[in-house]
């Protein structure tokens, strides 16, 4: 059977928090409870949680603290947050937007209302869990005829996701690029093996096969609004700031930002690797080949800010390749 949905309560006052239990509890909900925003993490930590009520003014960390903290964590990112404030003001809504919570409600609440929206969030969200648990699916479906490569796939969405949160994207691009990331190979599904499995350098004619992945991806992703990132991702993440990349040779801005993102993730990301066609680097290694370049990579194939972004958080790719090297793989 499954279990009920559980719901984490946070706020400074007790009474507060008692008077949510009597309101969620006969409707079937399971409650946790913490005084501030440093309980609520430990909590969070031990045990799943559905759905965060989230007081803001709350010593030791607020509510839009801790919301933030929360929203930057792979782990916990999926979980709504409602806002709930005694302070009706456009600031403090301003401050949960940006802190990422996906609803408010202002104090007094009406019980009826607050029940509707917990009710909505959770089956959105479930939704939401589902379509990205298929995304995964699909990708790791397109590596069945590819060398085994890991979790590159999940490797390349982490990375995209610390950069596009350095270069100050939402919430709502952070959490994109880190879902549809792992889409960015997938139309490597309609390029035949002996080609993806090719020790040593590809043919011209191959190479041209190969080079037809990002058009197949883009086509199986399909013009569904929520994948669009997905599909450009796919198409574009190829593609090289000076103008030299593929399919379309798009240049500078032309080319989307997600998919400036990913290809500079995706680069570091095959170089520590090993594959069939070449040797693996360590990280600095692989940091000189993207930063200095080589007789094959170029700074210039890179947007200056991702390439800024990218030197800046290099020490944390590292540390996400070695957390998230699957024991399969060859260091
Ligand atoms: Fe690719």
């Amino acid at each position: 059977m499954k279990r009920a949905y559980r719901i984490l309560c946070v706020d400074d006052e007790d009474f507060n928090l008692d008077l949510l239990e009597a309101l969620l509890k006969p409707h079937g909900y399971e409650t946790l409870t913490a005084l501030n925003g440093r309980e609520a993490l430990a909590v969070l930590a031990a045990k799943p949680v559905d759905l965060v009520l989230l007081d803001i003014n709350m010593p030791v960390m607020n509510g839009h603290e801790l919301c933030k903290l929360l929203k930057a964590d792979p782990q916990l990112s999926h979980i709504p947050v409602i806002m709930i404030t005694s302070l009706d003001s456009k600031e403090n809504k301003m401050k949960g937007m940006e802190s990422g919570a996906e609803e408010f409600l202002s104090k007094p609440y009406d019980q009826t209302e607050l029940l509707l929206r917990i009710g909505n969030m959770l089956r959105t969200a479930e939704f939401e869990g589902a379509f990205d648990y298929l995304i995964l699916a699909l990708a790791r479906a397109a590596e069945a005829n590819d060398i085994d490569t890991g979790n590159h796939i999940l490797r390349v969405a982490e990375y995209a996701a610390l950069v596009s949160r350095e270069l100050g994207q939402s919430e709502r691009f952070i959490e994109t690029i880190r879902n549809q990331a792992t889409l960015h190979d997938v139309g490597k599904v309609h390029i035949p093996s002996h080609i993806l499995k090719k020790p040593g350098r590809l043919t011209p004619e191959e190479m041209e096969e190969m080079k037809q992945h990002t058009v197949f991806g883009a086509i199986i992703i399909g013009d569904h609004p929520h994948l669009e990132f997905g599909r450009r991702i796919a198409l574009c993440h190829h593609e090289r700031w000076d103008g030299t990349g593929y399919p379309k040779g798009l240049k500078g801005e032309e080319i989307p930002l997600e998919a400036r993102i990913t290809a500079i993730c995706d680069c570091y990301d095959a170089l520590r690797n090993s594959r069939v066609y070449k040797p693996n680097y360590d990280h600095d290694g692989a940091c000189r080949i993207i930063t200095v370049g080589d007789d094959r990579m170029r700074p210039e194939h890179f947007d200056p800010k991702v390439m800024d972004a990218f030197k800046k958080l290099a020490p944390q790719f590292d540390e996400l390749y070695k957390k998230m090297l699957d024991p399969k793989e060859k260091v």
